[in-house]
């Protein structure tokens, strides 16, 4: 199986290429299930991107991203860690909360993070509820498999939307060896297809499938009624996920199916220059604090420069 961080793409543009989602329409309050549901029956694959501070919600929102997803790649791109279990609850539920003040109509898709859900189902209800109360989540997501129906139907039933994470799943990379493509025999996919027949059973509000080949990931579309987010399962999926900072430039490597669009690590480099440069030679702008005249003779004055 080939890291999916270095596979060679099968993604290849979408020659029936559909109407894309045009993002926030202002008449629409937020983005719900709803929205996304009309989206996927009305064939306008939609876009979502992991977000994980206020200000890029903001901006992302603006731009008319309906989904956003705080994911325990904060874990990696935000605290340094080389894989996504350390991610604490606590600090991801801030973040989700982050998100939703900062973007407060898109839909906000919170990462349950590793051992928040896998030890015990009442934990997993709970800490699910935490995301919902505290984080203002919109839905949760889970990597699962179908092992975990009992839990996402108790997480449904409590009225929590669960989104679930199928194919490649990050949490269990120590497990397989790396961050492993999935699907890639035709046991495994009929295995993933029974995960997301068993999701879909339980009451998955969404799916999300990661790195699995195309025709597992068109096999799991025919069968589902609910929008499957893809990331890096190909165009097949009503929407697509990837990790912001990949396109922004930011990660030092993507995978093929989030190439840059931008450089902003080399920006960032340029910004850091600019300002060193202002700092050595004092051209810090026009100073916008001062002293009123007769405050400033007080001053002196009391300091003895009168
Ligand atoms: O945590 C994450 O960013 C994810 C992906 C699907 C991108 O789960």
């Amino acid at each position: 199986m080939q890291p999916i961080r270095h596979a060679t793409s099968q993604a290849k543009p979408d020659a029936n290429a559909r109407e894309v989602w045009q993002g926030a329409d202002p008449t629409i309050a937020t983005v719900t299930i709803r929205t996304l549901l009309r989206a996927m029956r009305e064939k306008k694959p939609f876009a979502a991107l992991t977000c994980y501070d206020a200000t890029t919600a903001r901006w992302l929102e603006r731009a008319g991203v309906p989904v956003l997803l705080v994911g325990d790649t904060a874990a990696e791109v935000i605290l340094g860690y080389p894989n996504t279990l350390h991610a604490p609850l606590d600090f991801l539920i801030t973040l989700t909360a982050a998100v939703k003040r900062g973007a407060p109509r898109c839909l906000v898709m919170a990462d349950m993070p590793f051992m928040s859900y896998q030890a015990n189902e009442d934990d997993g209800v709970r800490n699910a509820g935490r995301f919902m109360i505290e984080g203002n989540a919109d839905t949760v997501k889970l990597e699962v498999d179908a092992s975990f129906a009992s839990l996402v139907a108790k997480m449904t039933r409590a009225g929590v939307p669960v989104v679930a994470h199928i194919g490649s799943r990050p949490q269990h990379a120590k497990q397989v060896g790396g961050y492993l493509a999935a699907g890639k025999t035709a046991d495994d996919a009929m295995k993933i297809i029974a995960d997301a027949d068993a999701m879909l059973a339980a009451g998955a509000a969404m799916l999300l499938v990661e790195a699995t080949p195309i025709e597992v990931t068109e096999e799991i579309v025919r069968r589902s009624n609910v929008p499957v987010i893809g990331c890096g399962a190909g165009s097949a999926c009503h929407g697509q996920v990837v990790v912001t900072h990949d396109l922004l430039g930011l990660t030092d490597r993507q995978p093929p199916f989030a190439l840059p669009i931008m450089s902003m690590g080399k920006e960032l480099g340029e910004m850091a220059d600019t300002w060193k440069d202002r700092v050595r030679t004092g051209a810090l702008g026009d100073h916008p604090y001062t002293l009123a005249d007769e405050q400033r003779v007080e001053f002196f004055r009391r300091i003895g420069r009168a």
